[in-house]
């Protein structure tokens, strides 16, 4: 499928989708302590997106079973909430969260330190973040696509981290996964060109370790297979023929 330019309109309510999840996002970050389940994580970002009466768009989303993803440490992406899986001091929790706005998905995934957190991961949190920003500087008009991915790529392999390659940023608009996709590491080639209107979910994964990764037996569960920890950081952004906005930031 062509990749698709969004109309002025289609743009608006993308941005009212993404500043909506923005605020989920901040209000779920900030709720976040040490003894919360990931279950309670979820239950609050559930309440939170229906509040603002939108649609959870992972619910359900070929079977996951709940409407934000919680990994928590060596888990890089697609951690199923559950009562028993207590955040302690020390933990690093990567929250993916969706929602649908009059039709439109918006995507974002961040990654919080739980209490006092070692320098390491802080570093993880904090580059992976960079990365993105890394890979945006590229995100305009007359590019190609895959700029963004070896942006990205080259900010991350000095730092000796292992990106992973199993999954993708994508498009995204009236569905949460439209082409095209988006990988974090290198490509041969540049890619489709980008061009003004298009809504792209960029969001490197990034292991302290080696990038391997491997599913745990819930079929969801994406860990890296080193143990070591993992992070996530995501946003849902809009080509301009300069500048691109990132959408789902406050
Ligand atoms: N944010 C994820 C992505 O970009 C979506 C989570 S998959 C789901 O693909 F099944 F949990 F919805
Ligand atoms: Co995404």
């Amino acid at each position: 499928m062509a990749i698709t330019i969004k109309s002025e309109r289609e743009i608006e309510l993308m941005r009212e989708s993404c500043k909506i999840l923005a605020k989920v996002h901040d209000e779920l970050g900030q709720a976040l302590h040490p003894g919360m389940s990931t279950l309670e994580v979820d239950k609050l970002g559930d309440k939170l997106i229906r509040s603002y009466g939108c649609i959870p768009n992972f619910l359900n989303y070929n079977g996951y079973p709940a409407s934000i993803c919680v990994s928590v440490n060596e888990e890089v992406v697609h951690g199923i909430p559950n009562k028993h899986r207590i955040l302690r001091e020390g933990d690093i929790v990567s929250l993916d969260a969706g929602l649908i706005y009059k039709g439109y998905h918006s995507d974002a995934a961040r990654t919080y330190g739980i209490g006092q957190i070692s320098p390491e991961a802080q570093k993880l949190i904090d580059e992976t973040r960079n990365s993105f920003f890394a890979g945006i500087k590229m995100a305009k008009a007359g590019n190609h696509l895959f700029d963004i991915s070896n942006a990205i790529a080259d900010y991350i392999e000095p730092l000796g981290y292992g990106i992973v390659r199993e999954l993708v940023g994508h498009g995204i608009g009236t569905s949460l996964h439209e082409d095209p996709q988006i990988p974090n590491f290198r490509q041969n080639r540049r890619g489709p060109k980008l061009e003004a209107g298009m809504t792209l979910a960029i969001e490197p994964m990034i292991n302290m370790g080696r990038a391997d990764v491997e599913w745990l037996d819930d079929d969801w569960t994406v860990v890296a297979e080193d143990g070591r920890p993992s992070a996530h950081y995501e946003n849902t952004i809009l080509i301009t023929d300069g500048e691109p906005e990132i959408l789902t930031l406050l």
